[in-house]
C-alpha cells in the first residue's frame, strides 16, 4: 500500500523548492559579482576573507554567500576552510560555449524573468502580453547567449550531417526569427559560399545583427530585415529556412501564415529546419524529465505570448502548409528538431 503523504512531507517539499529558488539567487549573485570566476582562478580555493579581498567586497556578506553556496552544494570546502566550486559546476556555470551551460539562465531568472513574473498577476486577470521585443536590447543579447551553445551544436554537427556538401557548395539560407544573428554568423564563418537573410520582429535584435554583420565584414552575404515572420514575401529564393527556438514564440493565429511564408520562400525541394520545445500530448507526461525544459520555458515565457506546441500540432501545421517528409529528432532528449521538405512537384494552386 502506498504510504500516506504527511503534512511534514509536503512542508519539506515546499521548503526544498525555496532552497531551489535561493540556489538560483546564490548562483546569480556569484556570477554577477565575479565570485565564481575568482574561485575558479585560484586553483587551491579561497577563504571568504581572501575572496572578499580579491573582489573588494564586504567580508561578512561574502562569508554568508560562501556558507549558503556550500549549504546548497554549489561550493565545496577544503580542509583549510577554503572554498572552491563544486566538481563540474565550473562548466555548467562559467563555460558559455558548453551545451550544458546554465549560468546565463540563472542570471536571467534572477533579473529579466523575475521582472516579468511581477506582471503575472495582472496578466492572469486580463490576458495581457509583454512580447519579446518590448524587453529591450540587453534582453535580446541575453537570449542570444542562451541559444549560443545549442547553435554551436547544430552548426558543428547536425546541419553538416544533413547538408554537408550543399553548405560547402553554397546555398541561400533564410533565418526566421534570427534574433541577434548569431546562428547566421556561425554558418557564414564555416560556409563562405552561402548567402543569408535574417528576419525578426525584434528591432533590437536586428540592430545588433546589422552592426555585427558589418563588423565581421559579412554585409555582402548576410543581410537582416526587421519584419515579422507572417509578413515575409520571398518567392522560391531559398534552399534552407531555419527557425531556431522561434516556433513556440509565434502567436498561434499567425503560425499558418508564417509557415506558408516559409514554404513560398523555399525553392521546390528546399527544406525547413526547426529547433524548438515540444509539449506532451498527455498532461500526465508533464512530470517526465524529458519535458522539463518545455515546462520551464512555457511557464517563464507565458507572458511573452508563447505557447509550446505538441508534436501533433507541429506536424499538422507543417503538413497543412504543404511540407512533406517530416523528420523529427532531438538534441539531448530535450529539444526537438524537425526537418520538413517542400515537394519538388508542387501541387497545382499551392505555390
Ligand atoms: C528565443 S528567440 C531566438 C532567436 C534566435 N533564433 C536565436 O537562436 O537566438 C525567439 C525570436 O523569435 C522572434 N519572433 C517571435 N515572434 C516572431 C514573429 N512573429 N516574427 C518574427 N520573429 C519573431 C523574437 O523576436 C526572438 O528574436
Amino acid at each position: 500500500m502506498a504510504q500516506e503523504i504527511s503534512t511534514k512531507d509536503q512542508f519539506e517539499f515546499v521548503f526544498n523548492a525555496f532552497r531551489g529558488l535561493q540556489t538560483v539567487q546564490v548562483i546569480s549573485l556569484g556570477l554577477q559579482l565575479g565570485m565564481f570566476a575568482a574561485l575558479e582562478k585560484a586553483k587551491g580555493g579561497l577563504s571568504a576573507a581572501e575572496l572578499a579581498a580579491e573582489l573588494k567586497l564586504h567580508v561578512p556578506y561574502v562569508r554568508i554567500w560562501c556558507q549558503a553556496a556550500y549549504a546548497f552544494n554549489v561550493l565545496e570546502m577544503t580542509s583549510e576552510d577554503k572554498y572552491q566550486i563544486a566538481p563540474k559546476l565550473n562548466t555548467v556555470l562559467l563555460d558559455q560555449e558548453h551545451p550544458r551551460y546554465l549560468g546565463g539562465f540563472a542570471q536571467g531568472f534572477a533579473t529579466y524573468l523575475a521582472d516579468d513574473f511581477q506582471r503575472y498577476p495582472d496578466a492572469f486577470a486580463n490576458g495581457t502580453v509583454h512580447p519579446f521585443w518590448e524587453h529591450g536590447a540587453p534582453f535580446s543579447e541575453w537570449v542570444s547567449g542562451l541559444t549560443h551553445p545549442l547553435q554551436r551544436l547544430v552548426v558543428g554537427k547536425i546541419l553538416p550531417d544533413m547538408f554537408g556538401e550543399q553548405l560547402k557548395t553554397g546555398i541561400h539560407v533564410l533565418d526566421v526569427g534570427c534574433g541577434t544573428g548569431r546562428l547566421i554568423f556561425k554558418l557564414a564563418e564555416n560556409y563562405p559560399n552561402c548567402r543569408f537573410v535574417g528576419i525578426d520582429a525584434d528591432a533590437n535584435g536586428i540592430n545588433i545583427a546589422r552592426k555585427e554583420s558589418s563588423r565581421l565584414g559579412l554585409s555582402s552575404r548576410a543581410t537582416f530585415r526587421h519584419v515579422r515572420g507572417e509578413q515575409v514575401k520571398f518567392e522560391s529564393e531559398f534552399d534552407l529556412a531555419l527557425m531556431f527556438e522561434v516556433f513556440h514564440e509565434l502567436p498561434m493565429p499567425e503560425r499558418p501564415s508564417v509557415l506558408a511564408g516559409c514554404y513560398r520562400a523555399l525553392r521546390p525541394g528546399g527544406r525547413l529546419f526547426i529547433v524548438d520545445e515540444t509539449w506532451p500530448e498527455d498532461a500526465q507526461q508533464l512530470r517526465d524529465p524529458a519535458f522539463g525544459m518545455s515546462v520551464l520555458v512555457q511557464f517563464s515565457e507565458l507572458i511573452w505570448g508563447n505557447i509550446v506546441s505538441t508534436e501533433s500540432e507541429q506536424s499538422k501545421l507543417l503538413t497543412d502548409a504543404g511540407f512533406i517528409n517530416l523528420k523529427r529528432g532531438d538534441i539531448g532528449g530535450t529539444f526537438t528538431t524537425i526537418m520538413a521538405t517542400k515537394p519538388l512537384e508542387v501541387p497545382a494552386g499551392t505555390d
